[in-house]
């Protein structure tokens, strides 16, 4: 399975921070917004990953990521023009997505929960297994910013909506996605909606009208945030803060996951650590080698 972190967009609602900054790059608590999504798919064992950016920012992200070697994985990258939809992406994708399936994070994306690391591995297992396409439904208080899914009691989706006004039910879908190889045809017959985007809930609609769409419901522990806004992303940063501080573990740390997924040997990691040995990641980083037992 190949992993697409869409990281595009004008990142308007966070003017004027992303007037010379991507949205993407901007810090939550101590990384890269970026480093969460990237994390998400990697713990999910997904290791050849397309970045897809702005053409301005372009070289920033490279900068940043490199081939993705260092952690064990493959990046490649590429340029969407203007923001003309989410689904675009896998147009822009198709020759990287080639004839597999592709799990879509969205670059603002950010989920923490116990068991993350096995809802990616058996979503990714069983989308190539048996085809369709997965999606998930997060209980919210009001949902009306979100894609929104109408779920009945055996998890069946009855309908699904881009933003509605009056949402039928309280699962927002967060943007986290897995699809077969169908969605490369589909993505490109989609038509623009109103706000002259392909969006991403016309393809799930798609595959919904061909029943092979499943949602699984993230449940009350688990976290997802979408960093979009001044407000949210700064509730995204408190949380990282928190979490970090009280468990003394950190959260979306390319390095640490790399490790851990064994992804890279502890020679590797122990050359990552050199040059910023001095610095708390660090030593983070180093302790991560030294105590074996640090929580996994
Ligand atoms: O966050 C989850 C939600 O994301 C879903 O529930 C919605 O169904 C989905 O449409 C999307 O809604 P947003 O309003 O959050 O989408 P937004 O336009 O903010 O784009 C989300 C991210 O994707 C953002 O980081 C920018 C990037 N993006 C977006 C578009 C439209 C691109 O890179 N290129 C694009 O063309």
């Amino acid at each position: 399975m190949k992993g697409i972190v869409l990281a595009g967009g004008t990142g308007s609602r966070l003017y004027p921070l992303t007037l010379s900054l991507s949205k993407q790059l901007l810090p939550v608590y101590d990384k890269p917004m970026i480093y969460y999504p990237l994390t998400t798919l990697m713990l999910g064992g997904i290791r050849d990953i397309l970045i897809i950016t702005t053409i301005h920012d372009a070289p920033l992200f490279r900068n940043l990521l490199k081939d993705g070697s260092q952690w064990g994985i493959s990046i490649s990258y590429a340029e969407q023009a203007n923001p003309k939809g989410i689904a675009e992406a896998f147009i822009i994708g198709r020759s990287f997505i080639g004839d597999d399936s592709v799990c879509l994070i969205l670059g603002d994306n950010i989920f923490y929960s116990e068991g993350l690391t096995g809802l990616m591995e058996r979503s990714s297992k069983l989308l190539t297994l048996q085809g369709g396409a997965k999606i998930f439904g997060y209980y919210m208080k009001n949902p009306k910013q979100y894609g929104v899914a109408e779920i009945d009691d055996n998890n069946n989706i009855l309908s699904l909506e881009e933003k509605p006004k009056k949402p039928k039910s309280n699962y927002a879908v967060p943007g986290l996605y897995f699809y077969d190889n169908q969605v490369i045809n589909i993505a490109s017959q989609i038509k623009p909606s109103i706000n002259g985007e392909i969006e991403i809930t016309d393809i799930n609609k798609i595959y919904l009208k061909k029943k092979q769409l499943s949602v699984e419901i993230l449940g009350r522990g688990a976290a997802w945030m979408d960093a979009g806004t001044h407000s949210s992303l700064l509730q995204a940063g408190s949380f990282i803060q928190t979490i970090e501080e009280r468990q003394g573990l950190k959260i979306g740390c390319p390095e640490e996951v790399a490790y851990r997924k064994k992804f890279i040997t502890k020679n590797q990691l122990m050359d990552l650590v050199k040059p910023i040995k001095k610095t708390a990641y660090g030593r983070y980083l180093l302790d991560l080698i030294n105590i074996k037992s640090m929580q996994s």
